[in-house]
């Protein structure tokens, strides 16, 4: 009899171990998809989307201005207006930052241009011999920061230098 009654109780003992171990698993996987999920989530920068530089999408021209005030004005100034001289490099280089806004001539180059200097450097784009100040920023800015940072960049365009890019 009470045998039995222990061995039920044992039963019921086991059962409850059982439940506690199934808990606890789901518990560390719950907690394990978290972190993954917390792994993927956007950094605060990233959060926007932006697949292409157009200057009428205000979110994407305001998280551009962020981008070029922290990655590109040490060099291109705070009103995009480059560094003096920037016409007049050596001839090996590397020549001043040139303006971004309308009066430099980044307007003369289409978006993707402008896009795949700013990921991937001037250096690919500098003729033999010359050497580009103008680093890549693959590895720094996701394609959205950079893709904002052109699209902040058109939008102080003037209407002509955006409508005469090719
Ligand atoms: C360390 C200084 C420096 C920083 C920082 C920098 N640039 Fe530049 N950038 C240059 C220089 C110098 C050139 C000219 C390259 C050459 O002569 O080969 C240039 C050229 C460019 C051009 C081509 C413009 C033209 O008229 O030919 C674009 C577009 C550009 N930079 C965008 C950016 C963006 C966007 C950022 C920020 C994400 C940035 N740059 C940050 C120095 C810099």
């Amino acid at each position: 009899m009470s045998r039995r009654v222990r061995r039920g109780a044992g039963g019921a003992y086991g059962r409850f171990l059982l439940a506690v171990v199934i808990c606890g698993a789901l518990l560390l996987a719950a907690g394990g998809i978290a972190l993954v999920l917390r792994g993927r989530a956007p950094e605060p920068g990233e959060s926007v989307a932006v697949s292409s530089a157009d200057p009428g999408d205000a979110q994407a021209v305001a998280l551009g201005r962020q981008v070029y005030d922290q990655a590109c004005a040490v060099c291109h100034g705070l009103t995009l207006a480059g560094q003096s001289g920037w016409q007049e490099g050596p001839p090996g280089g590397p020549a001043p930052a040139p303006p971004l806004d309308g009066s430099g001539r980044s307007w003369q180059r289409p978006d993707q241009m402008l896009f795949d200097i700013t990921k991937f450097g001037g250096q690919p784009y500098a003729p033999q011999g010359y050497t580009s100040a103008m680093p890549a920023f693959e590895g720094t800015l996701s394609d959205s920061e950079i893709w904002a940072a052109l699209a902040y960049i058109k939008s102080t365009w003037p209407p002509e230098a955006r409508a005469a890019q090719p």
